[in-house]
């Protein structure tokens, strides 16, 4: 497996593997690798030729206040599951790689990236946009492999592949969970024990409302209501939003008639979390 820093490389490796007719996988990431990267990465293997992952901590999508300078990272532990999981190349490229302007140009989302997350987060997506939009113009054609656990970035990202027409299929790959439940996430590392263990109302607030939509609930506020307050129920839990959407507009849902988001977010000491589902009734 390579690992390479600049995107003249990059390009150089994925084109030659286009000349050979062979399909490539992409599995974008800012690394610090858990088993749902990992889980991506065999997807990406299972169904493509070569598999490219990309290792990047993007400062554009990080908040003024938030975690850029004490985001976990550990390019050597990540270049190991990424040979073990298959990957053929591996992108880690420097900021000044990938921002060579003090001032990069920037993509705008626009509202989609303004709802859920977006609310807390300005500029957020805008950030992830403008990175991944780089990343699938290094990649090339390409099917690109991204979480469902990040159920907004997902839809932006689709969105972003079609607005400009890149030759990606972006492919959604459903939540890795620890045994517990909780969703697999880098920054998981930043809980105690304690927030850990509190963080496990997310998933069982997201299975209460599942089971009351099973149960015949309609009201898509009841069941928004319902899921903040059990999460509030929690003390080491700090609620940022709970909400029923629509999955591709992320509109808040009157009535379950179709498939419906449910996604939270929530901080546990330093840590914001987040977690989705999809139920359908
Ligand atoms: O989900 C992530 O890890 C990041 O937001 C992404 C898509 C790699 C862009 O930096």
């Amino acid at each position: 497996m390579k690992i390479v820093e600049t995107i003249a490389e990059t390009r150089a490796f994925l084109d030659a593997v286009r000349a050979q007719h062979r399909s490539l996988g992409f599995v974008p990431t800012m690394g610090y690798l858990h088993d749902g990267h990992a889980s991506l990465i065999r997807r990406a293997r299972a169904e493509n030729d070569a598999v490219a992952v990309s290792i990047f901590v993007n400062p554009l999508q990080f908040g003024a206040n938030e975690d850029l300078a004490a985001y976990p990272r550990d390019l050597e532990r990540d270049a190991k599951l990424c040979e073990s999981e298959g990957a053929d190349i591996v992108f880690a490229p420097s900021v000044a790689e990938m921002y060579p302007s003090p001032n990069p140009f920037s993509i705008v989302v626009g509202d989609i990236g303004n709802k859920l997350c977006g609310r807390t987060r300005p500029g957020h997506f805008d950030g992830v946009a403008t990175v991944v939009a780089k990343l699938f113009n290094i990649a090339g054609p390409c099917r690109a492999y991204f979480g469902a656990k990040d159920a907004q970035q997902l839809v932006v990202i689709r969105r972003l592949a079609r607005a400009f027409d890149f030759p990606v299929e972006v492919v959604g790959c459903p939540i890795v969970r620890e045994a517990d439940g909780l969703a697999m996430s880098s920054r998981n590392v930043y809980l105690e024990p304690a927030e850990r263990e509190a963080a496990l109302v997310l998933k069982r607030a997201l299975d209460e409302a599942a089971a009351a939509v099973r149960q015949g609930e309609r009201d898509g506020r009841r069941i928004a209501e319902d899921i903040a307050a059990r999460i509030s129920s929690e003390p080491r839990a700090r609620l940022d939003y709970a909400v029923c959407a629509d999955p591709e507009t992320l509109d808040d849902v009157e009535r379950v008639e179709g498939a419906a988001l449910l996604a939270v977010a929530a901080w546990f000491g330093k840590a914001r979390l987040i977690d989705n589902m999809t139920v359908t009734p």
